[in-house]
């Protein structure tokens, strides 16, 4: 027998999204079809979250991940705090990650989070009562955006197996294309093209880590990847994670997607970005009808609120007054304390996060809060 929509979610209940993985492709594909049946039926969901407090704790600026992340608890029925400057909170007066998220997971049912430093997120859910979402840390995850990103994917493709994927631009700091990639890798036959300069390639620990769940080519040609691609995942530079500021002046418009170069991909190929854009994607590319990217964002809102009610556990027509409790998180059984070598890692940053390392199956350690590999 078919599951219904909230049985394909079920076992999200009390879990926390640290980075896509997380959660199986089959849970994936329930919160898509609950996402799907949310657009359908509004009506059903209208107060499914009476009486529950979303928390967005943003240490740094976003637009579309915070307001949809507070558009969609809204449009469920329940109730927003939280802040967009950390300048207005506790923080400033060197508040731990740790018990700042205790704290205000006394306060409200469920929190997303976005943080500068890598690892912050995770180091939040450990202390939380409740669920906790990564909403994006520095250049190691984004997760919802990779959500949205398969939703899109998902309702023009069909489905993921056999596309051929370019990502494009900044995937060195670009957070978007690391979850993305991770996630896509569980699929059949899907074959990556990275186009990037030689100091903005994809890292090669997430390479290595990949190992052969990916079939990957690399180029500085985005005339030459064009007509392969069934999906164009352009991305910002993000200048914000440059130390060396003429660095970025120098690489900022090593890519600009035109018209002339649509010219030379398929008529059904997806163009899609996490935005904000700067310069790589030409305005009058907006007309185009594979462009995508501003659907992306709508999509992004309804997923996020699919999210909530799986982690929180809701159903149609039921009120529930009790608190859904965090769920503990994955640790690897043979993680041992070991010091992080990213100075941008939590462990670094936050005197209360005690460094720890899972093994890896080529014998060296990872992070087990940013997953920098540990030589
Ligand atoms: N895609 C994305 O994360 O956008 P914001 O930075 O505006 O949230």
């Amino acid at each position: 027998m078919e599951k219904t929509v909230m049985e394909t979610v079920a076992t999200l209940k009390g879990r926390c999204l640290m980075e896509p993985v997380d959660f199986t492709t089959e849970e994936l594909e329930g919160l898509f079809r609950l996402g799907d049946d949310i657009i359908d039926h509004p009506e059903r969901y209208a107060s499914i979250c009476d009486h529950k407090i979303l928390a967005t704790l943003f240490y740094e600026p976003s637009t579309r991940t915070r307001l949809s992340f507070e558009t969609a608890m809204l449009r469920l029925g329940g109730k927003v705090i939280g802040f967009a400057d950390p300048k207005a909170s506790s923080v400033s007066k060197g508040e731990t990650i740790g018990d700042t998220a205790r704290i205000i997971s006394g306060y409200a049912d469920i929190i997303a989070m976005r943080h500068f430093v890598e690892g912050a997120p995770k180091a939040a859910a450990m202390a939380s009562t409740v669920p906790v979402i990564n909403a994006g840390d520095g250049g190691h995850q984004h997760p919802t955006q990779t959500l949205a990103d398969l939703m899109t994917i998902h309702r023009i493709k069909g489905g993921y197996d056999g596309l051929t994927v370019g990502m494009c631009g900044d995937l060195k700091y670009g957070r978007t294309v690391h979850s993305l990639l991770k996630a896509m890798s569980r699929y059949e036959n899907v074959k990556f093209v990275f186009i990037a300069p030689d100091e903005l390639k994809m890292p090669e620990d997430l390479l290595n880590e990949l190992g052969d769940s990916i079939r990957w080519t690399e180029t500085k040609s985005m005339e030459e990847a064009m007509p392969q691609l069934d999906v164009l995942y352009m991305t910002r530079v993000q200048q914000e994670r440059f130390e060396d500021k003429e660095q970025y002046e120098r690489l900022k418009d090593s890519y600009i997607l035109d018209k002339a170069k649509m010219a030379l991909a398929k008529e059904d190929m997806m163009v899609l970005h996490p935005l904000p854009r700067v310069n790589e994607i030409a305005f009058d590319v907006d007309e185009d009808s594979r462009a995508l990217y501003f659907d992306q964002a709508i999509y992004g809102m309804y997923v996020r609120m699919a999210l909530i009610v799986a982690l929180l556990g809701l159903t149609p027509g039921e009120t529930v007054w009790e608190k859904t409790k965090r769920l503990p998180l994955p640790v690897h059984p043979a993680s041992k304390p070991a010091a992080c070598p990213n100075s941008k890692c939590v462990t670094n940053n936050d005197r209360a996060v005690k460094a720890t390392a899972r093994p890896l199956e080529d014998g060296t350690w990872a992070c087990e809060y940013c997953d920098t590999v540990i030589k």
